[in-house]
């Protein structure tokens, strides 16, 4: 972007600016009907990956009987059976996937690229869903404007996705963002709008892929889950019983309590979080290293309840691909996180003859 670019953003407004360019261009721009005209009765996430869907949807869906519209929806709209709904409207471009939907009271069939102001009248949803596909919004600053229209004041928009995507269906702009980049994407289709109450963020990654999954012998984690949400601006409602993403923070330890931890470690070399092993991890030669020992003990364990839960607690703290190993330094007792981007990181350290 050059100066003068950057000068329309702040200036213009980033939906000007987006809009007027090649941002929303995708590689097939042949007509999304036809494309979605197949049948794909596939997942689109991993098992543990659409469990997260469901819980967010669980824990931040407070309404009794909620009126819900699953905004490009396919087979499933991953509404838990918790969840006694008035109806679930779905909109999307594959009838036969919209038909075998159990989610459903009824569908929709319309082009949301072609036409995005939605055949609904306003403040009749309580609930917008949308799940791995806001990528292909062509117009999503049009669309967000009209699901905050079509929402009730108070009302909840939770978009959802991760990074698996129909590439050749997929806005440019989407392509060739980071993750954290897309999360920020989103909350600006949010702000841009104005019509929404503060958007929130929330991350889930790099828990264990499920075994018996597809790609589980490539050493992935299972699919991140990004959601950015918000409620429509006005009356309170039930936005006032909605809770916050506290993740799975546990409360802090008192002074006694880390003393006493610092020493069970120190005695049986266990992780507190998970009770497995730790490692024996060479520390790496580097400038940048100020510790004066040879060893750190580190918890490797990819399932470990400390890393998976600091996914998402790092992103909640602007860190949005980043996680801690728990690390235990035996020339003084401290026990520490260990920061990681991802689950390989660290392990060409660890000592094997120490297993
Ligand atoms: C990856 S699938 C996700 C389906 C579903 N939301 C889920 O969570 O499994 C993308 C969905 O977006 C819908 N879609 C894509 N382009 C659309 C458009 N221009 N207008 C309306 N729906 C669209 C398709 O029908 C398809 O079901």
């Amino acid at each position: 972007m050059n100066r003068n670019e950057a000068k329309q953003v702040v200036h213009g407004g980033l939906e000007d600016f987006l809009n007027g360019g090649d941002a929303f261009s995708r590689q097939d721009e042949s007509d999304d009907t036809r494309f979605y005209a197949l049948d794909r009765f596939v997942d689109h996430l991993d098992t543990v990956a659409l469990a997260t869907v469901e819980k967010l949807i669980d824990t931040l869906v407070v309404d009794k009987r909620p009126s819900i519209l699953d905004l490009m929806a396919g087979w499933d709209s991953h509404i838990p059976g918790t969840i006694e709904a008035d109806e679930v409207v779905g909109l999307g471009l594959n009838e036969n996937e919209l038909s075998k939907n159990k989610d459903l009271t009824e569908f929709v069939f319309h082009d949301l690229n072609r036409e995005p102001t939605l055949p609904f009248e306003d403040n009749r949803f309580d609930v917008v869903l949308n799940t791995v596909s806001v990528d292909y919004m062509t117009r999503p600053f049009a669309v967000f404007r009209e699901v905050a229209r079509v929402l009730k004041p108070g009302g909840l928009f939770l978009v959802v996705f991760s990074n698996r995507m129909f590439p050749e269906k997929a806005v440019k702009i989407w392509r060739e963002s980071s993750e954290p980049e897309r999360v920020m994407l989103v909350e600006d289709f949010f702000k841009a709008s104005d019509l929404f109450e503060n958007p929130k963020t929330f991350t889930s990654k790099g828990k264990p892929r499920p075994k018996d999954d597809l790609y589980a012998d490539r050493g992935i984690p299972s699919d991140p889950i990004y959601a950015v949400y918000a409620e429509k601006k006005g009356e309170e409602g039930v936005r006032a019983t909605r809770p916050t993403l506290a993740g799975e923070e546990k409360r802090p330890l008192n002074a006694e309590e880390m003393k006493a931890q610092r020493e069970e470690v120190k005695r049986t070399l266990c992780c507190p979080h998970c009770g497995q092993k730790m490692k024996k991890w060479i520390i790496p030669d580097s400038p940048f290293n100020t510790w004066q020992n040879e060893y750190m003990y580190i918890c490797f364990n990819d399932e470990c309840p400390y890393l998976v839960r600091g996914w998402d607690v790092m992103s909640r703290q602007g860190n949005a691909s980043m996680s801690y190993r728990q690390m235990f330094n035996p020339e003084n007792g401290s026990l520490t996180p260990m920061p990681v981007p991802n689950l390989k990181a660290l392990k060409d350290g660890i000592l094997e003859e120490d297993e």
